[in-house]
């Protein structure tokens, strides 16, 4: 059955801007934020702690947290690779983290430069800082049904790694199909495995969207009890270490969908369309939500 409150999880100043080719000004990232929160999402990933030298997008992840410190009501994780990037991240106000270990063994070592065991042994020291101070964690899978130098990712190495971060604490596990080659067809026993492994209250969907399949997706995950999906403003996004990688599914288009299904989000799809086409005019290019450039044409 499907549920009656979907959470959106809204990524696009981090999973959005992380891989956009030109820097963009901090005070336009914290100016797209302001007005997601104006839309009622509950969640935005604001930024990353990563290191500058491999994300130089997100460089200005301090400058970022200190614009938003005193915003009240909405949550604002940020990523954090290691205990450097936790340390910086709670030094600059941060009250939610993530980290992100990978199912695939090639992927972790591209994107984090570690295998998933190194990659688990460093997270456990920042859950361990991060209960101590009782900032809650967010844990991402990437690569649940391809890796973009492995190919195909068996559904027993998702749940494997899903389970180690959920035993370390994460109070959501997002699960991310990183370059959006999954189908319903493979996304269904991927699912299946991690449901073996953890609640499914306590799961969320990241889909990218370069095969068109997100939607598909999130309709399957919402079937089969998800209540949690992350998405990106304009379907901005992609991973610079996962090459051929295109946006997230765009939050527009998720939340439209949503609003057919009479499920509630608490997001206002008019004040989305307004932060997305702020966003858009500023990259100079064409929204990648389908909804936002069909209503923006009535
Ligand atoms: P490394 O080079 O192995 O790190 O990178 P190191 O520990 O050897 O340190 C090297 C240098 O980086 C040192 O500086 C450190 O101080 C510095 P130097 O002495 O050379 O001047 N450093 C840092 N600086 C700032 N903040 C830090 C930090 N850590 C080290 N936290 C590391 C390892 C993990 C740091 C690096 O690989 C990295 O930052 N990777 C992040 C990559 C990334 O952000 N990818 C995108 C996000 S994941 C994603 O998009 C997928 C997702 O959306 C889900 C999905 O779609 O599937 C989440
Ligand atoms: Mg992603």
């Amino acid at each position: 059955s499907m549920p009656s409150f979907v959470n959106i999880v809204e990524v696009g100043p981090r999973d959005g801007l992380q891989n956009e080719k030109s820097i963009v000004p901090t005070s336009v990232k914290i100016e797209l934020i302001y007005k997601l929160v104006a839309t009622g999402l509950p969640v935005v990933e604001a930024t990353s702690f990563v290191s500058p030298k491999w994300v130089p997008q997100l460089a200005d992840a301090k400058d970022v947290m200190d614009a938003i410190r005193s915003v009240q009501g909405v949550r604002f994780p940020v990523l954090t690779p290691n205990l450097k990037g936790f340390e910086a991240a709670i030094a600059a106000g941060a009250k939610e983290i993530a980290i992100f270990a990978s199912a695939s063994e090639s992927f972790s070592k591209a994107n984090i430069n570690c295998s998933i065991k190194e990659s688990l042994a460093r997270y456990s020291d920042v859950a361990l800082a991060a209960k101590k101070l009782a900032i809650p964690i967010r844990g991402y899978v990437s690569c649940v049904v391809g890796c973009p130098i492995e190919g195909a990712v068996p559904p027993s190495k998702v749940a494997y790694v899903a389970k180690e971060l959920y035993d370390m604490g994460c109070s959501e596990i997002s699960l991310g199909d990183t370059i959006g080659i999954g189908t319903p067809g493979t996304v269904v026993p991927m699912l299946e495995a991690v449901m073996a492994v953890a609640p499914t209250d306590k799961l969320a969907v990241h889909f990218h969207d370069t095969y068109g399949q997100s939607l598909s997706n999130i309709l399957i995950s919402l079937q089969m009890g998800i209540s949690s999906v992350d998405s990106s403003i304009a379907g901005l996004g992609g991973c610079p270490y996962a090459k051929g990688a295109s946006g997230n599914v765009a939050t527009e288009d998720v939340v439209y969908m949503l609003n057919g299904l009479s499920i509630k989000s608490n997001v206002d799809l008019g004040r989305l369309l307004a932060a997305g086409d702020f966003i858009c005019k500023h990259l100079g290019r064409k929204s990648g939500s389908k909804a936002a450039v069909a209503l923006s044409r009535i």
